[in-house]
């Protein structure tokens, strides 16, 4: 009995911080074709809601393109600063950290000019309900909260991981 009581304490918490986990969102830009040429990135952000706490993932293959933050002038003039270091990994995670307008563009060759390599979004706030909490939450609310992020592909693993574990439990205990 005790033990079930125990299994029981520790499926509340761990529901209780899936929300806290699984609200801020990683955009794979460009889905699966990526960072790179030939693809419209206008459209590709169109109707998609980017908050602060989110994260831009830049994919392409190390060394083909690169990834530079500009200002707007520098977006429509499609010109990297010269002074500032662009991300080469292949892997870029940009944390979105502030609100308001944030513009991105490849800087290898004509990318950004002729092939349309660059990408306008604007951060939102934090939604004030987004805002981490380890408060208890009913099970449906915070399920409902994980499936409608993994819809948009955004929950990340731990979140997930604590979520099956979560239902694992509660499956074992109910
Ligand atoms: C944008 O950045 C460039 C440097 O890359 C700077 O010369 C220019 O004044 C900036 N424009 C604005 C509007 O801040």
């Amino acid at each position: 009995m005790a033990r079930c009581h125990s299994l029981v304490a520790v499926s509340i918490l761990l529901v209780a911080l899936v929300p806290a986990t699984s609200m801020a969102k990683e955009f794979i830009v460009g889905d699966d074709a990526g960072w790179t040429i030939g693809f419209n990135y206008q459209a590709w952000a169109q109707g998609k809601e980017f908050r602060v706490g989110d994260t831009l993932v830049f994919k392409y293959p190390e060394g083909a393109h690169n990834v530079y933050k500009v200002n707007g002038s520098d977006f429509q003039a499609c010109t990297p600063p010269s002074d500032s270091i662009p991300l080469t990994s292949g892997n870029d995670h940009i944390l979105l950290a502030t609100a308001g307008r944030k513009w991105y563009l490849c800087g290898v060759g004509e990318h950004c000019e002729i092939g349309g390599q660059k990408l306008v979004i604007t951060v939102q706030p934090q939604l004030q309900s987004e805002a981490p909490s380890l408060a208890p939450s009913p099970w449906s609310q915070s399920m409902n909260a994980y499936y409608s992020n993994s819809v948009e592909k955004m929950s990340s693993i731990p979140a997930m991981a604590v979520a099956s574990l979560a239902a694992t439990l509660v499956t074992l205990t109910f």
